[in-house]
């Protein structure tokens, strides 16, 4: 086995093949004056059993576009079998036909993966696990929960709230992790501004406790701000948060939750990150699991 790192592999691509004891290539990779992608692969690869690491996290389009040109290019260089590791997913939250005429964003990401090439699939906790069914091939996910709760231990008695009912799984695994108590919050979102508000909870759970927001995803913010405020309301003593993607989608949204009250701001490596208030987690470990 090969793991080879695509434009955007964010360091994973080493990490993993460290793990796994195999060696890493990075692909050549330009844009053209246009700004159309240019992709090769270097090295002699005939044969071999390929694990290309490509995350999709802005400029999306993009990366998506570069992960199908290095899969198509690995094809025509005959290798034996070819697995893609796509940590952060885009489209992922495009799951269903929300409203009518909507297109169903993630089919056709995962259909054009598996057209491209790529035999596997892993991809690090998307934003719901189905949304995977429409990869025609083998696909799996990287859980990177115990990674998480390695840097969340030591925190006195918390309680694991999950800021929907979407996100109900997660904090239950994460509880279990660290031998924690969950809450969670039932919250909607406008399907047209993308305004959320809270539809119910928290309970008295959270009285004088530290209490640990978890979701798959920070993008504006919206989501983390208005559990933390619902958290103080319910006497929380601290909130940090916790999530697998950090997307950090606006200048100020780190500002924003931090004004919030929220103590820390842990992540993974799916989406780089450059503020010194993120505090990141590398994902490949889990993702190693899974290979
Ligand atoms: C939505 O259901 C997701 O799980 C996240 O809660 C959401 O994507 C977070 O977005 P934002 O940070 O913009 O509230």
């Amino acid at each position: 086995m090969i793991v080879i790192g695509g434009s955007a592999h964010n360091g994973i691509g080493q990490s993993l093949a460290k793990i796994l004891g195999v060696k890493f290539y990075e692909v050549e990779h330009k844009v053209f004056p246009d700004g159309e992608s240019y992709i090769r692969i270097p090295m002699d690869v005939m044969g071999e059993d390929v694990v290309v690491v490509q995350s999709t996290y802005y400029p999306q389009d993009k990366h998506v576009m570069e992960l199908l040109l290095m899969l198509e290019a690995l094809n025509a260089l005959m290798v034996s079998n070819v697995t893609a590791v796509v940590p952060y997913l885009a489209y992922s939250r495009q799951d269903r036909r929300f409203r009518h005429g909507e297109a169903l964003s993630i089919k056709v990401v995962l259909q054009a993966i598996r057209h491209s090439g790529a035999n596997s699939l892993v991809v690090v906790e998307p934003h719901h696990p189905d949304a995977l069914a429409h990869f025609e091939g083998d696909a799996r996910i990287a859980d990177p929960i115990p990674e998480l709760a390695s840097a969340l231990k030591g925190i006195n008695d918390p309680v694991i709230l999950a800021p929907d009912k979407g996100a109900l799984d997660r904090a239950q695994r994460l509880a279990k992790a660290l031998g924690a108590d969950y809450d969670y919050l039932e919250k909607s979102r406008d399907r047209v501004t993308g305004e959320v508000s809270l539809v119910s909870g928290p309970t008295e759970k959270l009285r004088g406790r530290s209490v640990i927001l978890v979701d798959d995803i920070i993008s504006t913010g919206g989501t983390m701000v208005l559990a933390a405020k619902a958290s103080y309301e319910a006497g929380a003593k601290e909130v940090i948060a916790t999530a697998v993607h950090g997307l950090f989608v606006s200048d100020n949204t780190i500002e924003r939750i931090k004004a919030a009250g929220i103590k820390r701001i842990i992540v993974t490596n799916t989406v780089p990150q450059t503020s010194p208030h993120v505090e990141v987690v590398d994902v490949s470990p889990s993702i190693a699991r899974k290979l």
